[in-house]
Protein backbone atom coordinates (compact mmCIF):
# COMPACT_ATOMS: atom_id res chain seq x y z
CA UNK A 1 0.00 0.00 0.00
CA UNK A 2 1.15 4.00 -0.33
CA UNK A 3 0.31 6.44 2.17
CA UNK A 4 0.71 9.65 -0.49
CA UNK A 5 0.85 13.23 1.06
CA UNK A 6 -0.45 16.39 -1.16
CA UNK A 7 0.36 20.21 0.68
CA UNK A 8 1.37 22.24 -2.06
CA UNK A 9 -1.54 24.66 -2.47
CA UNK A 10 -4.23 25.03 0.55
CA UNK A 11 -5.64 21.66 0.93
CA UNK A 12 -4.29 19.03 3.61
CA UNK A 13 -4.34 16.45 1.98
CA UNK A 14 -3.55 11.93 2.53
CA UNK A 15 -4.54 9.06 0.87
CA UNK A 16 -4.19 5.46 0.99
CA UNK A 17 -4.17 3.42 -2.45
CA UNK A 18 -3.29 -0.02 -3.26
CA UNK A 19 -0.30 -0.92 -5.84
CA UNK A 20 -2.86 -1.68 -8.24
CA UNK A 21 -5.19 1.92 -8.02
CA UNK A 22 -7.97 1.14 -5.77
CA UNK A 23 -8.25 4.28 -3.49
CA UNK A 24 -8.91 3.24 0.06
CA UNK A 25 -9.19 6.39 1.68
CA UNK A 26 -8.27 10.04 0.31
CA UNK A 27 -8.64 12.86 3.00
CA UNK A 28 -9.14 16.46 1.81
CA UNK A 29 -9.02 19.04 4.62
CA UNK A 30 -10.08 22.31 3.25
CA UNK A 31 -8.77 25.34 4.67
CA UNK A 32 -11.71 27.73 4.29
CA UNK A 33 -9.99 30.51 6.40
CA UNK A 34 -9.00 31.63 3.00
CA UNK A 35 -12.21 32.51 1.75
CA UNK A 36 -12.50 35.31 3.87
CA UNK A 37 -9.29 36.47 2.08
CA UNK A 38 -10.69 36.13 -1.16
CA UNK A 39 -7.64 33.72 -2.26
CA UNK A 40 -5.18 31.60 -0.94
CA UNK A 41 -2.52 33.25 1.74
CA UNK A 42 0.60 31.80 1.58
CA UNK A 43 1.91 32.09 5.13
CA UNK A 44 -1.48 31.21 6.60
CA UNK A 45 -1.26 27.89 4.76
CA UNK A 46 1.49 26.75 5.81
CA UNK A 47 0.71 27.37 9.46
CA UNK A 48 -2.53 25.37 8.46
CA UNK A 49 -0.92 21.83 7.31
CA UNK A 50 1.46 21.99 10.48
CA UNK A 51 -1.74 21.58 12.62
CA UNK A 52 -3.60 19.26 10.32
CA UNK A 53 -1.07 17.08 8.50
CA UNK A 54 -0.81 14.67 11.18
CA UNK A 55 -4.56 14.06 11.80
CA UNK A 56 -5.27 13.70 8.15
CA UNK A 57 -2.14 10.90 7.76
CA UNK A 58 -4.03 9.35 10.89
CA UNK A 59 -7.70 9.67 9.49
CA UNK A 60 -6.58 8.36 6.30
CA UNK A 61 -4.44 5.08 7.70
CA UNK A 62 -8.05 4.55 9.87
CA UNK A 63 -10.61 5.32 6.79
CA UNK A 64 -8.69 2.78 4.87
CA UNK A 65 -8.53 0.22 7.93
CA UNK A 66 -4.67 -0.05 7.69
CA UNK A 67 -2.01 -0.31 10.10
CA UNK A 68 1.82 1.28 9.24
CA UNK A 69 2.49 -2.49 8.74
CA UNK A 70 0.93 -2.60 5.29
CA UNK A 71 2.59 0.86 3.93
CA UNK A 72 4.94 -0.14 1.93
CA UNK A 73 5.67 3.48 0.14
CA UNK A 74 5.60 6.88 0.83
CA UNK A 75 5.22 9.39 -1.77
CA UNK A 76 4.47 13.56 -1.19
CA UNK A 77 4.11 16.20 -3.67
CA UNK A 78 7.33 17.52 -4.24
CA UNK A 79 6.24 20.63 -6.19
CA UNK A 80 5.20 22.90 -7.84
CA UNK A 81 3.68 25.21 -5.53
CA UNK A 82 3.77 27.58 -2.69
CA UNK A 83 7.59 26.68 -1.27
CA UNK A 84 6.05 26.66 2.22
CA UNK A 85 3.21 24.46 1.98
CA UNK A 86 5.28 21.97 -0.26
CA UNK A 87 7.90 21.85 2.94
CA UNK A 88 5.33 20.89 5.56
CA UNK A 89 4.75 17.89 3.03
CA UNK A 90 8.17 16.86 1.91
CA UNK A 91 9.21 16.91 5.84
CA UNK A 92 6.76 15.37 7.38
CA UNK A 93 6.98 12.37 4.51
CA UNK A 94 10.46 12.26 5.19
CA UNK A 95 10.11 12.09 9.38
CA UNK A 96 7.43 9.46 8.44
CA UNK A 97 9.21 6.92 6.28
CA UNK A 98 12.72 7.50 7.90
CA UNK A 99 11.20 6.65 11.30
CA UNK A 100 10.33 2.87 9.65
CA UNK A 101 13.00 2.85 6.83
CA UNK A 102 10.47 3.24 3.91
CA UNK A 103 11.34 3.79 1.12
CA UNK A 104 10.06 7.61 -0.79
CA UNK A 105 8.76 8.77 -4.04
CA UNK A 106 8.96 12.62 -4.34
CA UNK A 107 5.99 13.26 -7.34
CA UNK A 108 5.82 16.26 -9.08
CA UNK A 109 1.94 17.83 -8.69
CA UNK A 110 0.97 18.49 -12.73
CA UNK A 111 2.42 14.42 -13.18
CA UNK A 112 -0.23 13.36 -10.31
CA UNK A 113 -3.25 14.84 -11.70
CA UNK A 114 -2.57 12.97 -14.89
CA UNK A 115 -1.83 10.41 -13.04
CA UNK A 116 -5.65 10.57 -11.59
CA UNK A 117 -6.64 9.09 -14.56
CA UNK A 118 -4.54 5.87 -13.89
CA UNK A 119 -6.79 4.63 -10.78
CA UNK A 120 -9.46 2.57 -10.83
CA UNK A 121 -12.29 4.96 -10.11
CA UNK A 122 -15.71 2.83 -10.47
CA UNK A 123 -14.58 1.56 -13.39
CA UNK A 124 -11.38 0.49 -15.50
CA UNK A 125 -8.18 3.11 -15.34
CA UNK A 126 -7.90 4.73 -18.83
CA UNK A 127 -4.61 4.01 -20.53
CA UNK A 128 -2.04 6.13 -22.92
CA UNK A 129 -2.02 7.06 -25.13
CA UNK A 130 -4.38 10.39 -24.93
CA UNK A 131 -5.01 13.83 -24.85
CA UNK A 132 -5.42 15.55 -20.83
CA UNK A 133 -6.86 19.13 -20.15
CA UNK A 134 -6.44 20.42 -16.88
CA UNK A 135 -7.55 23.53 -15.58
CA UNK A 136 -7.96 24.60 -12.27
CA UNK A 137 -7.19 27.53 -10.25
CA UNK A 138 -3.76 27.30 -10.40
CA UNK A 139 -2.57 25.80 -13.66
CA UNK A 140 -4.07 25.04 -17.49
CA UNK A 141 -2.78 23.13 -20.10
CA UNK A 142 -2.96 20.89 -22.49
CA UNK A 143 -1.16 17.45 -22.52
CA UNK A 144 -0.38 14.53 -24.33
CA UNK A 145 0.23 11.44 -22.46
CA UNK A 146 2.12 8.65 -24.14
CA UNK A 147 2.99 6.67 -20.64
CA UNK A 148 2.47 6.15 -17.25
CA UNK A 149 5.15 8.42 -16.22
CA UNK A 150 5.39 11.52 -18.21
CA UNK A 151 3.28 13.66 -20.24
CA UNK A 152 4.49 16.61 -23.33
CA UNK A 153 2.82 19.77 -22.73
CA UNK A 154 1.45 21.09 -25.66
CA UNK A 155 -0.27 24.37 -24.72
CA UNK A 156 -0.84 26.31 -21.46
CA UNK A 157 -1.94 29.41 -19.75
CA UNK A 158 0.12 33.00 -20.74
CA UNK A 159 -1.46 34.24 -18.17
CA UNK A 160 -4.58 33.51 -15.48
CA UNK A 161 -5.26 30.06 -15.29
CA UNK A 162 -9.17 28.93 -16.20
CA UNK A 163 -10.36 28.20 -12.78
CA UNK A 164 -8.63 32.04 -11.66
CA UNK A 165 -10.88 33.35 -14.54
CA UNK A 166 -13.78 31.87 -12.93
CA UNK A 167 -12.74 33.06 -9.65
CA UNK A 168 -12.03 36.90 -10.91
CA UNK A 169 -15.54 36.91 -13.16
CA UNK A 170 -17.36 35.68 -10.27
CA UNK A 171 -15.79 38.75 -7.90
CA UNK A 172 -16.69 41.20 -10.25
CA UNK A 173 -20.32 39.74 -10.12
CA UNK A 174 -20.18 39.73 -6.55
CA UNK A 175 -19.99 36.39 -5.86
CA UNK A 176 -18.07 34.71 -3.00
CA UNK A 177 -14.27 32.96 -3.50
CA UNK A 178 -13.96 31.02 -4.97
CA UNK A 179 -16.07 31.48 -7.35
CA UNK A 180 -16.39 29.03 -10.29
CA UNK A 181 -19.58 27.12 -8.33
CA UNK A 182 -21.10 30.13 -7.76
CA UNK A 183 -20.97 31.82 -11.16
CA UNK A 184 -22.16 28.12 -12.60
CA UNK A 185 -25.11 28.12 -10.73
CA UNK A 186 -25.81 31.50 -11.68
CA UNK A 187 -25.16 31.37 -15.06
CA UNK A 188 -27.97 28.87 -15.14
CA UNK A 189 -30.88 31.38 -15.36
CA UNK A 190 -28.49 33.28 -18.24
CA UNK A 191 -28.22 33.38 -21.90
CA UNK A 192 -25.23 32.35 -22.74
CA UNK A 193 -25.30 34.53 -26.20
CA UNK A 194 -26.27 37.54 -24.55
CA UNK A 195 -23.07 38.91 -24.71
CA UNK A 196 -19.69 38.31 -26.74
CA UNK A 197 -16.86 37.97 -24.93
CA UNK A 198 -13.54 37.16 -26.05
CA UNK A 199 -12.41 33.45 -26.61
CA UNK A 200 -8.98 34.60 -27.69
CA UNK A 201 -9.28 32.85 -31.02
CA UNK A 202 -5.53 35.05 -31.80
CA UNK A 203 -3.38 33.22 -28.94
CA UNK A 204 -0.70 31.47 -30.53
CA UNK A 205 -1.72 27.63 -31.44
CA UNK A 206 -2.87 25.21 -28.60
CA UNK A 207 -1.80 28.12 -25.69
CA UNK A 208 -4.72 29.56 -23.52
CA UNK A 209 -5.31 33.49 -22.12
CA UNK A 210 -8.46 33.97 -19.85
CA UNK A 211 -6.97 38.02 -18.48
CA UNK A 212 -8.19 39.60 -21.89
CA UNK A 213 -12.02 38.12 -20.90
CA UNK A 214 -11.72 39.41 -17.49
CA UNK A 215 -11.21 42.91 -18.49
CA UNK A 216 -13.62 42.28 -20.96
CA UNK A 217 -16.19 41.67 -17.78
CA UNK A 218 -14.85 44.66 -15.90
CA UNK A 219 -15.67 46.50 -18.98
CA UNK A 220 -18.96 45.44 -19.82
CA UNK A 221 -20.03 45.64 -16.00
CA UNK A 222 -18.96 49.27 -15.76
CA UNK A 223 -20.73 50.35 -19.23
CA UNK A 224 -24.20 48.75 -18.16
CA UNK A 225 -23.86 50.54 -15.18
CA UNK A 226 -24.70 49.61 -11.49
CA UNK A 227 -28.50 48.55 -11.46
CA UNK A 228 -28.33 47.48 -15.46
CA UNK A 229 -25.44 45.26 -14.25
CA UNK A 230 -27.28 44.02 -11.38
CA UNK A 231 -30.47 43.06 -13.48
CA UNK A 232 -28.51 41.17 -15.85
CA UNK A 233 -26.29 39.80 -13.85
CA UNK A 234 -27.32 35.81 -15.05
CA UNK A 235 -27.10 37.09 -18.99
CA UNK A 236 -23.11 38.21 -17.46
CA UNK A 237 -22.60 35.18 -15.92
CA UNK A 238 -23.61 32.44 -18.59
CA UNK A 239 -21.76 34.88 -21.42
CA UNK A 240 -18.88 34.62 -19.35
CA UNK A 241 -18.95 31.00 -18.64
CA UNK A 242 -19.58 30.44 -22.00
CA UNK A 243 -16.57 32.31 -23.32
CA UNK A 244 -14.41 30.39 -20.49
CA UNK A 245 -15.31 27.10 -22.09
CA UNK A 246 -15.59 27.96 -25.78
CA UNK A 247 -11.89 28.43 -25.36
CA UNK A 248 -11.01 25.37 -23.96
CA UNK A 249 -13.03 23.48 -25.99
CA UNK A 250 -11.72 24.96 -29.14
CA UNK A 251 -8.16 24.59 -27.69
CA UNK A 252 -9.32 20.68 -27.11
CA UNK A 253 -10.45 20.02 -30.63
CA UNK A 254 -7.74 21.03 -32.35
CA UNK A 255 -5.14 19.48 -30.26
CA UNK A 256 -6.95 15.95 -30.99
CA UNK A 257 -7.19 17.38 -34.73
CA UNK A 258 -3.41 17.74 -34.40
CA UNK A 259 -2.38 14.54 -32.38
CA UNK A 260 -4.50 12.51 -33.68
CA UNK A 261 -5.45 11.35 -30.11
CA UNK A 262 -9.14 9.74 -29.88
CA UNK A 263 -9.20 9.93 -26.11
CA UNK A 264 -9.53 12.46 -23.80
CA UNK A 265 -9.12 13.42 -20.14
CA UNK A 266 -10.08 16.32 -18.36
CA UNK A 267 -9.29 16.71 -14.52
CA UNK A 268 -8.80 19.84 -12.01
CA UNK A 269 -11.44 21.84 -10.19
CA UNK A 270 -12.94 23.31 -13.29
CA UNK A 271 -13.61 19.69 -14.12
CA UNK A 272 -16.64 19.91 -12.47
CA UNK A 273 -18.62 22.47 -14.51
CA UNK A 274 -21.36 20.92 -16.23
CA UNK A 275 -21.11 23.41 -19.74
CA UNK A 276 -17.76 22.61 -19.98
CA UNK A 277 -18.55 18.46 -19.70
CA UNK A 278 -21.15 18.64 -22.02
CA UNK A 279 -19.32 21.16 -24.86
CA UNK A 280 -16.64 18.70 -24.16
CA UNK A 281 -19.00 15.23 -24.97
CA UNK A 282 -19.15 16.62 -28.16
CA UNK A 283 -15.59 16.15 -29.00
CA UNK A 284 -14.76 12.78 -28.50
CA UNK A 285 -17.12 9.62 -27.87
CA UNK A 286 -16.21 9.29 -24.51
CA UNK A 287 -14.13 11.39 -21.72
CA UNK A 288 -12.78 10.64 -19.32
CA UNK A 289 -12.97 12.69 -15.90
CA UNK A 290 -11.99 11.25 -12.55
CA UNK A 291 -14.50 11.49 -10.19
CA UNK A 292 -14.78 15.30 -8.34
CA UNK A 293 -12.27 14.20 -5.05
CA UNK A 294 -9.73 13.01 -8.07
CA UNK A 295 -10.03 16.16 -9.72
CA UNK A 296 -9.56 18.71 -7.85
CA UNK A 297 -6.03 19.03 -5.49
CA UNK A 298 -5.83 15.11 -3.47
CA UNK A 299 -3.43 12.57 -2.48
CA UNK A 300 -4.92 9.83 -4.51
CA UNK A 301 -3.69 11.51 -7.57
CA UNK A 302 -0.13 11.45 -6.42
CA UNK A 303 -0.15 8.02 -4.84
CA UNK A 304 -0.99 7.09 -8.15
CA UNK A 305 1.52 8.94 -10.22
CA UNK A 306 3.91 7.04 -7.37
CA UNK A 307 3.18 3.67 -8.70
CA UNK A 308 4.89 4.23 -11.59
CA UNK A 309 8.39 5.44 -11.05
CA UNK A 310 11.41 3.82 -9.04
CA UNK A 311 11.31 5.12 -4.99
CA UNK A 312 14.32 6.23 -3.41
CA UNK A 313 15.20 4.53 -0.63
CA UNK A 314 15.84 4.66 3.25
CA UNK A 315 18.12 7.00 3.83
CA UNK A 316 19.15 8.96 0.60
CA UNK A 317 15.61 11.02 0.59
CA UNK A 318 16.61 12.79 3.46
CA UNK A 319 17.90 15.37 1.44
CA UNK A 320 14.83 15.83 -0.87
CA UNK A 321 13.80 19.11 -1.63
CA UNK A 322 10.51 20.85 -2.41
CA UNK A 323 10.43 23.38 -5.36
CA UNK A 324 7.94 26.11 -6.43
CA UNK A 325 8.61 25.67 -9.90
CA UNK A 326 9.90 22.69 -11.75
CA UNK A 327 10.56 20.84 -15.28
CA UNK A 328 6.84 21.02 -16.03
CA UNK A 329 6.17 24.59 -13.97
CA UNK A 330 3.21 26.31 -15.85
O1 LIG B 1 -8.17 21.96 -8.60
P1 LIG B 1 -8.78 22.91 -7.64
O2 LIG B 1 -9.74 22.39 -6.62
O3 LIG B 1 -7.70 23.66 -6.80
C1 LIG B 1 -6.64 24.41 -7.18
O4 LIG B 1 -6.60 25.02 -8.25
O5 LIG B 1 -5.75 24.45 -6.33
O6 LIG B 1 -9.50 24.03 -8.51
C2 LIG B 1 -10.18 25.08 -7.93
C3 LIG B 1 -10.69 25.97 -9.02
C4 LIG B 1 -11.27 27.27 -8.50
O7 LIG B 1 -10.75 28.32 -9.28
C5 LIG B 1 -12.75 27.10 -8.68
O8 LIG B 1 -13.45 28.30 -8.89
C6 LIG B 1 -12.82 26.21 -9.89
O9 LIG B 1 -11.74 25.30 -9.74
N1 LIG B 1 -14.09 25.47 -9.96
C7 LIG B 1 -15.02 25.66 -10.90
C8 LIG B 1 -16.11 24.82 -10.58
N2 LIG B 1 -15.80 24.15 -9.43
C9 LIG B 1 -14.55 24.56 -9.07
N3 LIG B 1 -15.03 26.44 -11.98
C10 LIG B 1 -16.13 26.40 -12.76
N4 LIG B 1 -17.22 25.66 -12.51
C11 LIG B 1 -17.26 24.85 -11.44
N5 LIG B 1 -18.33 24.11 -11.19
ZN1 LIG C 1 -3.63 21.18 -8.69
Amino acid sequence: MILALETSCDDTCAAVVTADGDVRANVISSQGIHDAFGGVVPEVASRHHLELVNVVVDDALRTAEVTWDDIGLIAVTQGPGLVGALLVGVATAKGLAAARTLPLAGIDHLQGHVAANFLRDGGPPLEPPFLCLIASGGHTFLARVDDHTSFTVLGQTLDDAAGEAFDKGARLLGLPFPGGPHLERLARAGDPAAFAFPTADGVKDLDFSFAGLKTALLYKVRDLGDDEAAARRADLAASFQHAVVEQLARRTARALERTGLERLAIGGGVAANGPLRERMASLVPAVHVPARALCTDNAAMIASAARFVEPVPYPHYLGLEAYATGEHAL
